[in-house]
């Protein structure tokens, strides 16, 4: 006897936050303590890839991430199944066949095509794409923000394309603390982002718990918090509106900066950044001085890589410095690589 099995395969993006998230204010359903932005890249050279599939034959939930099995003991992705399946629960009352694909057991198979943990956003297009897939499978339709953003926070703003504002919320539960579309990946066309690998390496300390200790011991996040994000992102979203590539690019390194500057007054510090990243620091500002005006603009996460934000005109030019500046160099582990990457949707590929 043959048993049914139902899969969806879906690819989910990465996205670069210009205004940062860093502490929760809530830890079990990842509620910040600000509000933050990004922008969404296109999915030809950095994405996740996950196929889900449900089958009354299996015995248990399941999932690998790039070819080996992890434990769904985690709670972030009980709270998504959990979640998910409340959701199709709740649409499917009556409808007696689906109900019945409700039991059944998911296997979840996972992958990125770009170094897993090491401040690229992995986590953010691994729970999105998981998150879309589930809700492909189990037929969840309206906004399934909130329950990426319950996987891994950053999450929540990769289920959409263009510039994406996640907005912090007020309500106990979370339920108004959910990704918004600010601009659509049609809105500004010329918008570029480089990535600039600086180290593919796993980061020393993870996201999740470097921001508990910043929450606990930093007194320059909570003045950021509570001061500087909200008119921060006032003005960035107007930046992009209006697309004042200047203020846009001034607000996204001084968020930058101000984020790392968080870690280092988080007490063990934290630092993110190399000797490298620095370097890329002082380039990006000799060619905005060069210039008269900000062209480029640099951004860091909690790793040592760089995006820069850009515009299309630039880009030959700024490839210029970097292969100047930052030569490949095979006797040496240090190395840059170039993305191009235009903010879009998430792609469904079934
Ligand atoms: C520096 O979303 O990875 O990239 O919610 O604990 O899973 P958890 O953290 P995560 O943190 C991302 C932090 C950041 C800034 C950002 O993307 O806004």
């Amino acid at each position: 006897m043959s048993v049914k099995i139902i899969s969806k395969t879906c690819t989910g993006p990465v996205n670069i936050a210009v205004i940062k998230y860093w502490g929760k204010r809530d830890e079990k359903l990842i509620l910040p303590i600000n509000a933050s932005l990004s922008g969404t890249l296109d999915q030809q050279q950095l994405r996740a890839k996950t196929t889900v599939a449900a089958s009354a034959g299996f015995t248990k939930d399941r999932m690998w991430l790039n070819g080996q099995e992890q434990s769904l003991d985690n709670p972030r992705l009980q709270n998504v199944l959990k979640e998910i399946r409340r959701r199709a629960r709740k649409r499917k009352s009556g409808c007696e066949d689906d109900l019945d694909m409700l039991t059944w057991r998911v296997h979840i198979c996972s992958e990125n095509n770009f170094p897993t943990a090491a401040g690229l956003a992995s986590s953010a297009a691994g729970l999105a794409c998981l998150v879309f897939s589930l809700s492909k499978l189990f037929n969840v339709d309206g906004d399934i923000s909130d329950i990426a953003r319950q996987g891994s926070g950053s999450a929540c703003r990769s289920v959409y394309g263009g510039f994406v504002e996640w907005e912090m919320g007020k309500e106990k539960d979370g339920s108004d603390s959910v990704a918004r579309q600010v601009a659509s990946e049609n809105h500004w066309p010329e918008m570029r982002v480089l990535i600039l690998v600086v180290s593919a390496d796993k980061k020393h300390v993870g996201s999740t718990a470097g921001m508990q200790t910043s929450v606990k011991t930093s007194p320059l996040l909570k003045h950021r918090a509570e001061k500087i994000v909200p008119e921060r992102m006032q003005a960035m979203i107007e930046a992009i509106q209006k697309k004042d590539f200047e203020s846009f690019a001034d607000l996204t390194m001084k968020d930058s900066n101000q984020f790392h500057s968080v870690c280092l007054d988080t007490y063990p510090p934290i630092s993110y950044m190399t000797d490298i990243s620095h370097k890329i620091v002082r380039m990006v500002h000799a060619i905005n001085a060069h210039f008269k005006k900000s062209v480029l603009a640099y951004t860091f996460d909690a790793g040592p890589n760089a995006c820069l934000y850009l515009l299309e005109d630039h880009v030959p030019l700024v490839l210029g410095f970097i292969n100047h500046f930052f030569p490949y160099d095979v006797n040496n582990e240090q190395y840059i690589r170039g993305l191009l990457s235009e903010p879009q949707k998430p792609e469904q590929k079934l």
